[in-house]
Order: C-alpha cells, then sequence, then structure tokens
C-alpha cells in the first residue's frame, strides 16, 4: 500500500514510525514533515491545509490511505474533499469534526443528549455574555467557540478577567472568527484525564489511557502549553472508571448517530473526574499530541489494518492488543516557549540518545538546514519517548535520553510522569 500521513509534529512522526512497520506498506509519503519523519518517509513541501494541493499529490501518486494528523485540515473538510475524488482517507468529515471545530455545536450535543458536562451558557454578544458573568459570578470558564490553538479557554478566578476574556474573543477577535460566540461555562474541580477511542461509525474501542501535562513548569505552574510531556497508561483509570468512560463514548456515538453525523476516526475526549463522575471538557477528531507518542509505542497490532477497519466499519472484529511496557514521553521544547521562541539552533547528541534501548526521538519541530545539520523549528522540538517495564523505568530511561540532546535554550519538566510513579 501506499500511505500519506499529513502533518509534521511529533504525533505525525509517531504515526509516520508505527505504519513504517507495518508489512502491508510499500510507500510512505508525509507532507509537509520534519527532519526526524524525513529519515521514515519522502517528505512533500504540501502544507497541511493546502487541501486541493494534497488531493492532487494524492491522485497522481495513486495514494491508497492518506492519514490526517492535526485538527486543522479535519474542521476544514479535507475528508470531504478527498472522498469527493475517489480518495481513500482515514478521519472524521467536516460536519464530525465540529466536535472539536466548535465548542458551541459539541456543548449542545453534550447538553441535549444529556452526556455528562459542565453546565454552559452560549452568546453571540458580548453584552450578554457579561449580563450572564454577573449573574452567575465566579469561578467561571470562558471558551471561544472555533480552534484557538489550545488558548480559547481562560478559567476565570475573578470577574474582571472574565470580562477581559469576554472583550478580547468577542470585541478584540484575538481568535479572529473563532471568537463569534462564546460559552460560559461552570467551573469543575477534579483531576484532568484525557481517553482516546477509534470510532467506525457504528461501534467504537478505547485505547490505551495516556496522560500529558499541559503547563509549561514542573508542579503544574506556568502557562498552558500544546503539552510539555506524556505518560500511558495512567493508573488513574481504574475498571469503575473505565466503565464510565466506555458509557460516554457509548452516549456520544449514539448522539452523533441521532444527529445523522456519521463519525470515522479518533475521538479524543478531554475528561473531569469529579465527584459526580467523569464530565466531558471537550472533545477532539485526531490523536492527542504528545499523547500519540506514547500510545502509537505500546500498540501491539498493526495501525494501517486499524485504521482501515475504521474506515470500513469493522471495529468490533478488530482486537486491539497492547504491549504491557508503559511509555513516557518528555518533550524538549525550544527557548521561550509557549511565547515567542527560537528557531536554527542546531541540535546536538540524536543519534547517542536513540541508541539506548526502548528509546524513540520524536521530532516535533525540526528541519535539515542548507549544511545538512538538523536544526529546531518550532516549539515543542523533539518528543523524547521510552518503554520500560513500569512507568518509573519508562520515565528513567527517557530522562536518560534527554540528558544526551543538546540545543540552544531547550527547557523541559524534570516530572514528567512523577505522579504517577508516586501512587
Ligand atoms: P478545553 O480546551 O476545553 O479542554 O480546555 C482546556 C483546559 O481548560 C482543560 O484542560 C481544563 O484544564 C480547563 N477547563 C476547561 N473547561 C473547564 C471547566 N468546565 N472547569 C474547569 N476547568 C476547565
Ligand atoms: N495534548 C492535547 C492535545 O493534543 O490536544
Amino acid at each position: 500500500m501506499r500511505i500519506l500521513i499529513i502533518g509534521s509534529g511529533g504525533r505525525e512522526h509517531a504515526l509516520a514510525w508505527k505504519i513504517a512497520q507495518s508489512p502491508r506498506v510499500t510507500k510512505l509519503f508525509c507532507a509537509p514533515g520534519n527532519a526526524g519523519i524525513a529519515e521514515l518517509a519522502e517528505t512533500v513541501p504540501i502544507p497541511a491545509m493546502e487541501i486541493d494541493n494534497l488531493a492532487a499529490f494524492a491522485s497522481a501518486q495513486k495514494i491508497d490511505l492518506t492519514i490526517v494528523g492535526p485538527e486543522g485540515p479535519l474542521c476544514a473538510g479535507i475528508v470531504d474533499f478527498f472522498h469527493s475524488h475517489g480518495l481513500r482517507v482515514f478521519g472524521p468529515n467536516k460536519r464530525a469534526a465540529q466536535l472539536e471545530g466548535s465548542k458551541v455545536f459539541s456543548k449542545k450535543i453534550l447538553l441535549k443528549y444529556n452526556i455528562p458536562t459542565a453546565a454552559a451558557a452560549i452568546f453571540d454578544n458580548p453584552s450578554d455574555a457579561r449580563a450572564h458573568l454577573h449573574r452567575v459570578g465566579v469561578p467561571v470558564v470562558v471558551k471561544a467557540d472555533g480552534l484557538a490553538a489550545g488558548k480559547g479557554v481562560i478559567v476565570a478566578e475573578a470577574v474582571a478577567e472574565a470580562e477581559q476574556a469576554i472583550t478580547q474573543i468577542m470585541e478584540r477577535k484575538i481568535f479572529g472568527a473563532a471568537g463569534a460566540q462564546v460559552i460560559l461555562e461552570e467551573c469543575l474541580h477534579g483531576e484532568e484525564l484525557s481517553v482516546m477511542a477509534l470510532v467506525d461509525g457504528r461501534s467504537f474501542q478505547m485505547l490505551a489511557s495516556a496522560q500529558d501535562h499541559k503547563r509549561a513548569l514542573d508542579g503544574d505552574h506556568g502557562p498552558n502549553t500544546g503539552g510539555m510531556g506524556a505518560y500511558s497508561p495512567t493508573p488513574l483509570l481504574n475498571d469503575q472508571l473505565t466503565g464510565q468512560v466506555a458509557g460516554i463514548f457509548g452516549q456520544t456515538l449514539a448522539a452523533l448517530q441521532f444527529e445523522g453525523i456519521e463519525y470515522h476516526g479518533v475521538l479524543y475526549a478531554g475528561l473531569m473526574i469529579t465527584e459526580r463522575g467523569p464530565q466531558v471538557l471537550e472533545f477532539n477528531c485526531r490523536f492527542g499530541d504528545p499523547e500519540a507518542q506514547v500510545v502509537l509505542p505500546r500498540m501491539n497490532f498493526d495501525l494501517v489494518d486499524a485504521a482501515e477497519a475504521t474506515i470500513d466499519g469493522r471495529l468490533d472484529r478488530l482486537p486491539l492488543e497492547w504491549k504491557n511496557e508503559a511509555a513516557v514521553c518528555v518533550v524538549l521544547a525550544a527557548g521561550g516557549y509557549p511565547g515567542p521562541y527560537e528557531r536554527d539552533q542546531p541540535i546536538a547528541g540524536l543519534k547517542d540518545a536513540a541508541e539506548l534501548d526502548k528509546v524513540h526521538v520524536f521530532h516535533g519541530g525540526t528541519r535539515r538546514n542548507a549544511s545538512g545539520r538538523i536544526v529546531t523549528d518550532g516549539g515543542r522540538v523533539l518528543g523524547v519517548t521510552a518503554l520500560g517495564g513500569n512507568i518509573e523505568r519508562a520515565a528513567q530511561h527517557a530522562y536518560e535520553a534527554v540528558e544526551r540532546i543538546h540545543f540552544d535554550g531547550a527547557h523541559f519538566r524534570r516530572d514528567i510522569a512523577a505522579r504517577a510513579i508516586r501512587t
């Protein structure tokens, strides 16, 4: 099979690495890819949002299956466009991808079908939003409707902060059209948990659990980021909670079917484990990043088979088996990230790190410069992942590998998976 992966981050490197192991693959492309992906696949310089150029490439190259990594092209309708050109593609169509693309859309589904979630009200003008804010008070969570690169959610402890969020989103339009509507929502308390599932239109199978670390600094301090590390499995997901989370996926799938939406792809549920059980904070329509970097190395099945079963509605006949080993991923970020960050810093020690047993260094933001050196080219530069007999061992291996890698300005958290090791 000839396969095309779309995207350029650590998630896509993990996808390329896993898919390259399938005996069914004869040729692997990635658009646009990065320096790490280029060692496994032929990289093609077409950006992930250039849907028509990607479809033209897939047709010309007789691609049998395209796998879409990021949410941008999914929400923009890449799957519908590929289908209209007779191309096979893994991911939800535009309507289904609204579960991530529009928080208003997903909140309306959650509320309409009584799926556990925070109480919420939806506004399309700032004065109504402010009046509601003064009625409910704080703490309150303000959310921009559309995609905002992970920055569209403000947990406000003070009224002034919530007011400022409404102004920034709806009047200053800092997220553009994504801020035409806002949600004001009850603030939930508890531990956060993310669970991903493959959904094949009719049934779903949950993937191995994973936990990410969103804050930039140790101890969950500092600003939010795309994710500074992850581990799998998480001890938080006991049998009772697994049953409750499966219930949420079942309810969501039934709701989508009732709405006439056929969902094929990865459905990622961001949950808060509260005293009244797990509640949905958000949905994503794709693999998490860096969650993919710890879940994919634990798969004991062929991801190409699983992707095809997800497309064709045959997941119920495909057992998903997992390695007993745990996985930990430590993200090495560029100086300044998650603010404005440096680029073009030469990276040393990649070979030394990769020589370690059970270590996979997934590239997030890297490129080869004119003289052939691998340099930094993004905020989350590398996802250093290791497997181990348990989480503690996996974390030790990952940090051993991290110590071998150097670039100017590099920073990382030293407490990835520490919470899982303590419990
Ligand atoms: P989201 O993109 O909706 O997952 O929101 C990003 C982050 O905001 C989540 O990971 C939570 O930490 C926080 N968050 C979102 N909704 C709520 C809520 N209703 N209560 C408390 N925290 C929330
Ligand atoms: N790590 C969170 C996400 O991929 O959205």
